[in-house]
């Protein structure tokens, strides 16, 4: 085969490939989320298959004020179109409006132990920080593979915080193939490349993250222009005055770096070869961020203006999702030996 073929069969592969992730309608969305993660979804969106999810179900395992969740919810949708999420190009839903997702749950947690999801870490993490624990938060693993495996999911496009969540979600596919014959594909984690790594601007030791409430050290993607370039000038960075991108003993440039490189494509060791000083790479840093978020604020606001186009087009996803998803619940309740209805 020639180098021609090779390309084309390898894009041909590349096509029939299908992506599937879900985020939280926890409100805020950070320059974390968005140069980690969405950044690779858009991405996708050209090379692949991809569905994209808003698991407002996973968000009623901690307790939630009701019009915080529903509000949440629509402005996720808002942020992640106004991100580059395309409705035409990629099936964008909400959870909640495919029932198939809570109905292959159950099938999903008749297939997990109680001692496999004792073992899941961030139920620890968040059990241990919660008064109230519900067994939805025990049994979120057992929806979470549920969401992926009723779309054939190939790829799975999330932090290495999520390692064990994919690990569960093929343990349960495999089990299930194995007790009631070739049901669910069995799919594969993709960790995103690591140069989109954005830690706190005030604790560069620790991942950018909404739960840490570190007011100066998190970009919002809605936050303003003087915002913005406040907390990258006032960033830490350490006193030794060389730009070099080391992570390990210079975390807080590296970080700088990072998000400068990850702004403009470009890596952040060729980033570090443009600067000698601080607060020029400050600047720079904190000009790409501007200008990285000005448009996605304008098309945020457009959409925001119009809740109904919002809604509609949400329906339209979760129309396509449900196509896949309805045929994927047939087959699993046929396998397990539920009665037709
Ligand atoms: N657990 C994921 C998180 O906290 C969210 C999630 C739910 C998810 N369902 C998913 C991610 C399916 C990928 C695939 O980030």
């Amino acid at each position: 085969m020639g180098s021609a073929q090779i390309a084309i069969l390898r894009i041909t592969l590349a096509k029939m490939a299908r992506v599937f992730s879900g985020i939280q309608p926890s409100g805020d969305l950070h320059l974390g989320n968005l140069l980690g993660a969405l950044v690779n979804w858009v991405n996708h969106q050209e090379e692949h298959e991809s569905v994209y999810c808003i698991v407002d179900l996973h968000a009623l395992t901690l307790p939630k004020d009701a019009e915080e969740l529903r509000s949440n919810t629509l402005e996720l949708a808002q942020l992640l179109m106004a991100v580059g999420l395309d409705p035409d190009r990629c099936t964008l839903f909400v959870q909640s409006h495919v029932p198939e997702h809570s109905q292959l749950a159950w099938l999903m947690e008749c297939t997990v132990s109680y001692g496999e999801l004792s073992r899941m870490t961030a139920f620890k993490d968040k059990s241990d920080r919660s008064d109230f624990i519900s067994a939805g938060l025990f049994t979120y693993p057992a929806l979470q593979a549920a969401d992926i495996l009723l779309y054939d999911t190939d790829l799975v496009p999330v932090g290495d915080d999520q390692r064990q969540h994919i690990e569960i979600t093929r343990d349960i596919a495999e089990r299930f193939n194995h007790r009631f014959g070739e049901t669910f594909v069995v799919p594969e984690h993709v960790i995103p490349p690591a140069g989109a790594r954005v830690m706190d601007l005030q604790h560069p030791d620790r991942k950018m993250s909404k739960s840490q409430h570190s007011v100066n050290g998190t970009i919002n993607v809605l936050e303003s222009p003087d915002s913005v370039r406040k907390k990258i000038k006032r960033a830490v960075t350490d006193s030794d005055g060389e730009v070099r991108f080391d992570f390990e003993s210079k975390a807080g440039v590296s970080n700088l770096l990072s998000i400068l490189g990850a702004a403009t494509n470009t890596s952040p060791e060729k980033v570090a070869d443009s600067f000698e000083r601080y607060g020029d790479l400050k600047t720079a840093a904190a000009d790409a961020v501007v200008e990285l978020l000005t448009p996605i604020q304008e098309r945020f606001a457009d959409l925001q203006a119009d809740p109904a186009e919002t809604r509609r087009l949400l329906q339209i996803g979760a129309d396509k999702a449900r196509e896949v998803a309805s045929r994927t619940l047939m087959r699993a309740q046929q396998n397990c030996g539920l009665l037709e209805g």
